[in-house]
């Protein structure tokens, strides 16, 4: 193994979509803000997105393994769950992941999966509450800040212990897709690699 990587925690990406947080999470492991741990692979849950070819691109293992291939949800997760073995992972980060994992599979990796989510938790989270719905809802309601968490993941949807949150200022003439690349750029895209440099040298530290 290269000794650069001995004890860092191996980190697995979970992706649905574009991968701009992943992205940025492969940035922060170059620029050593991510220096706990190492991003070992990226699991998509849908085929053909552009998360996957960051990976590729950036020398990672990707997979795609996708929910309705499989019987079950059991069979599903036991899926993702031989990769992560196999992998050695420590820690699971969700980055715009769209799929629903079970209570047995959170339990399971208690305190070592971690989601972003484009609001201050607890205002618009939770089922139903990803993608544009949640800045649709931020500015109907006329919110003047919104922003982004990351927090670990349990059973309850967005509802694990806050990580880290940043607060993004919404404009009058804000439409959603406004909201959503402002809240991108200056939130998800900042606090992911933080809280993921954290929790890996806060896992790192439970190891010695
Ligand atoms: C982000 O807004 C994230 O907060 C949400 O889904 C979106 C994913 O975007 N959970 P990307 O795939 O990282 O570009």
């Amino acid at each position: 193994m290269n000794d650069k990587l001995i004890g860092k925690i191996r980190i697995a990406v979970f992706v649905s979509g574009s991968g701009t947080n992943l992205q940025a999470l492969i940035e922060a492991q170059k620029n050593e803000t991510i220096k706990s741990g190492v991003i070992d692979c990226v699991i998509s849950s849908k085929r053909g997105v552009y998360a996957t070819e960051r990976a590729v691109n950036a020398g990672i293992d990707a997979y795609t393994v996708v929910k309705k291939d499989f019987i079950d949800q059991s069979s599903y997760e036991k899926k993702l769950d031989d990769i992560l073995t196999e992998h050695g992972i420590g820690l699971i980060v969700l980055a715009g992941f769209l799929c629903v994992l079970s209570s047995t599979f959170t339990a399971k990796y208690e305190g070592r999966i971690i989601n972003v989510h484009p609001s201050l938790i607890p205002s618009f989270c939770g089922d139903g509450f990803y993608g544009l719905h949640v800045h649709e809802a931020a500015l109907a309601r006329g919110v003047k800040l919104t922003g982004a968490t990351v927090h670990y993941v349990n059973e309850i949807t967005d509802g694990g212990r806050i990580i880290m949150q940043k607060s993004v200022r919404v404009y009058d003439n804000d439409t959603p897709e406004k909201l959503q690349k402002r809240v991108m750029k200056q939130a998800e895209w900042k606090i992911l690699p933080l809280a993921c440099e954290k929790v890996c040298n806060l896992l790192m530290s439970e190891k010695e």
